[in-house]
Order: C-alpha cells, then sequence, then structure tokens
C-alpha cells in the first residue's frame, strides 16, 4: 500500500481527531527514531498506523480477535479499551499489508507493554502520550522533553503516570503494564557495581 492509501483508510474509519493524534505520533516517533537510533521508516509507520483498528468496539473487536487466535485471557477482557492494539496488528497486516515484524509488534503492544519492549515499541508507546496535539496534563512537558535527554526514564514516567491515573480512577492495571514498570528497578540494580 503507498501512503496515500494507508491515509485513506484512516480518513474513513477514523475520527478527524483521531486520525490528527496518528499524525502526531508519527511526527513524535520519527523525531526520537532519529535520536535515539531506530529506523525512522519504521517509527513513520508504526506510529501512523497504531491506532488504525480504533474505530472496533465491543462484540466486533472481540469477535476480530477471536478469529485471529488471538488468546484474551481475563486481564483483557477487563481492560478492553486497551485491545485495539493487538486487533490494529492484525488489521495492519491482514487488510494494509504491512509485513514488518517489528512495526507490527510496535503497532500490538502500544497500549499495554508487551514481553521483550524493543527500542521502536518504546518509542511507539511513549509517542502515543506525547505526541504534540496531546492536551496539556500535569508532568506531560517534563515527560516530553525527558524523552530527548533519557529515552528509558522518559517510558517509566510514563508508565508510573499511566498507573497513577488508572488507579485513581479505579481502573484495573494491566499486569504487564506493572511488569514493565518494575523491570527499570531490576534494571537499575543490575547496573550497579558489585562489592
Ligand atoms: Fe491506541
Ligand atoms: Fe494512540
Amino acid at each position: 500500500m503507498t501512503r496515500k492509501e494507508y491515509e485513506g483508510y484512516l480518513t474513513a474509519h477514523l475520527k478527524p481527531k483521531r486520525y490528527k493524534h496518528c499524525l502526531g505520533v508519527e511526527q513524535c516517533a520519527v523525531e526520537l527514531a532519529r535520536l535515539w537510533g531506530a529506523d525512522a521508516e519504521k517509527a513513520s509507520l508504526a506510529g501512523l498506523l497504531h491506532d488504525c483498528a480504533k474505530w472496533m468496539k465491543g462484540e466486533t473487536l472481540i469477535e476480530y480477535l477471536r478469529t485471529h487466535g488471538y488468546p484474551l485471557d481475563a486481564w483483557d477482557m477487563s481492560s478492553q479499551q486497551t485491545l485495539h492494539a493487538p486487533a490494529g496488528a492484525y488489521l495492519a497486516r491482514e487488510t494494509l499489508g504491512v509485513q514488518d515484524e517489528e512495526v507490527l509488534h510496535a503497532i500490538a503492544c502500544h497500549a499495554v507493554p508487551g514481553e521483550n519492549m524493543g527500542l521502536l515499541d518504546i518509542i511507539i508507546s511513549l509517542s502515543d502520550f506525547i505526541e504534540p496535539y496531546r492536551k496539556e496534563i500535569p508532568g506531560l512537558d517534563e515527560i516530553r522533553s525527558l524523552a530527548r535527554t533519557d529515552l528509558r526514564e522518559a517510558y517509566h514516567r510514563y508508565l508510573g503516570q499511566m498507573m497513577g491515573h488508572l488507579l485513581q480512577e479505579d481502573i484495573l492495571v494491566h499486569p504487564r503494564t506493572l511488569l514493565s514498570y518494575n523491570q527499570y528497578f531490576l534494571d537499575k540494580l543490575a547496573e550497579r557495581p558489585s562489592g
């Protein structure tokens, strides 16, 4: 598919505000990819398409994932607003013809961290939060500038911010989000000189 065709799909299926958000995520992801040594073309594609399945809701979404063999567990069923991410990866492959596994993985885990979060995964997840059109919330600017100086720290703060919001609103925190948040501390410990 060409860029024009991707854009055509998104504008036909997403609300204008959501489409603008996708462009913002793409813009931010490309900038971070150049800064941190990831592939800017992959960042562009994953950023643009990360919410391509956002129009799917309720039973349609669940059915779509079931048909594609996605292993829906109790956590998934309790946090359905995040399921457009794995659905988006299936859709990008099947309907939009994306074949790049790194791009598909980044789309699949942009809402809830997956296992083995790579550089591109972190860049897309973080760009989803800090993209330039996102409305101002406390702490956002700090994470925005951290993303340009310390990507791992910025991602950790983002996860903390997201979990704080979920706890405040009494919404389930997916265990993978908590695992990813804690991984930061384990990595820090592992880096400490021994003895
Ligand atoms: Fe999303
Ligand atoms: Fe998004």
